[in-house]
């Protein structure tokens, strides 16, 4: 097959609203050592891109100024030192940048394949909500069946994902806070025990009174601010609380008491900086622990609206409404 020269990619020209985003001729990608070359069929749009695009997430050194941080498609071009993947497989990718276009490169290890009977769409709707899910609510946060989980942002694409997981490994109590009745629903019928509208319902309240004051063990936490404390307030015994993102605010001011009296841990992490080696091995653990899942159709990726990529403006626009419930995603 002729890889052509030049691509399409949608470009952020400046900083600012969805209509800084336009599309472009960029020339083609070619794959360095360890990275394979991937016709994208379908890119997910995440929360960081709107981010990037306002320029308050720069894309890391070396990383491509393109947004997109997850894509599925083709292998048609390999590096040297590539050794299991060939032109023709069918993967899908997290990339550290550069998945809005018509191809892109990504390295080995952040690839794994399709999963039985997705389409590219949803293949592409999982590398960045996956691999973040599991490292901060398995590997940070150690949840293990029988374990309570609260999970903020229960209908987001990261949300939608960690209910379901947690769901699937067997969690016990399932709490997510999501910003409507109807996306509390939607929560509840992915496996949360109960949704908590957070507009009008005090989730410290709420989750005293469901777990008799004892608390969850797990917090998964993409909001910041003063829900820091309020956290910590309603984590048990040895609780963790895991930060991925910091909506309403990095500072926050914390009662120490309780971190010491209940043994809390309190940590978090941010994927994009993330080495090649640290993101292959969550790959790895990833296809032994969560591809089977998804194989036997136990968990799925939930999408809410597909847009051509000459529509990511228009896609950048739904994502800021935050009427979504699930992915948006990019045809290409
Ligand atoms: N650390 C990492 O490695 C990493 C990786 C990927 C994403 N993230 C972060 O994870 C978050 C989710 O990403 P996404 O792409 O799935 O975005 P998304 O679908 O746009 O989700 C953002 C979510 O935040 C919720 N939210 C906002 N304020 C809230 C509040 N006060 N209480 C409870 N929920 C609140 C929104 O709920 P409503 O719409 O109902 O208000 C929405 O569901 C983003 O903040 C993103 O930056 C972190």
């Amino acid at each position: 097959m002729t890889i052509p020269q030049t691509m399409t990619a949608i470009e952020i020209t400046e900083p600012g609203g969805p209509d800084v985003l336009r599309a472009v001729s960029r020339p083609t990608p070619t794959p360095a050592t360890g990275e394979v070359l991937i016709q994208v069929a379908a890119a997910g749009i995440n929360r960081p891109d709107g981010l990037q695009r306002k320029g308050h997430y720069p894309p890391p050194p070396g990383a491509s100024d393109i947004p997109g941080l997850e894509i599925a498609g083709k292998i048609v071009a390999v590096g040297l030192g590539v050794n299991r993947l060939r032109v023709g497989d069918e993967v899908c990718a997290l990339v550290t940048g550069g998945g809005y276009a018509t191809y892109c490169v990504a390295p080995e290890p952040q690839c794994l394949p399709l999963p039985k009977g997705f389409s590219m769409v949803e293949a592409a709707a999982m590398p960045e909500t996956f691999f973040t899910v599991w490292h901060n609510v398995f590997e940070r946060g150690r949840l293990v069946a029988g374990e309570s989980i609260l999970i903020h942002g229960g209908s987001s694409g990261i949300g939608t994902v960690a209910i379901q997981l947690a769901k699937a490994f067997n969690a016990g109590a399932i709490f997510a806070t999501a910003g409507s009745r109807d996306k509390c629903h939607a929560c509840e019928k992915l496996g949360a025990t109960r949704g908590i509208d957070y507009k009008h319902e005090d989730f410290v309240a709420v989750i005293k009174q469901a777990t008799a004051n004892r608390g969850v063990d797990v917090v998964l936490d993409m909001v910041g601010g003063d829900y820091i404390q309020k956290n910590l307030s309603i984590l048990a015994v040895e609780g963790r609380h895991v930060s991925i993102a910091t909506q309403r605010g990095v500072v926050a001011e914390v009662n120490f008491g309780a971190v010491m009296g209940k043994r809390l841990t309190v940590t978090g992490s941010g994927l994009r900086p993330r080495s090649v080696a640290e993101k292959g091995a969550m790959a790895a653990a990833l296809k032994e622990k969560v591809w089977p899942l998804l194989d036997a159709g136990k968990v799925k990726p939930v999408i809410f609206k597909t847009f051509p990529l000459a529509e990511a403006a228009e896609a950048h626009r739904l994502l800021e409404t935050s009427t979504h419930i699930g992915k948006i995603m990019l045809t290409v």
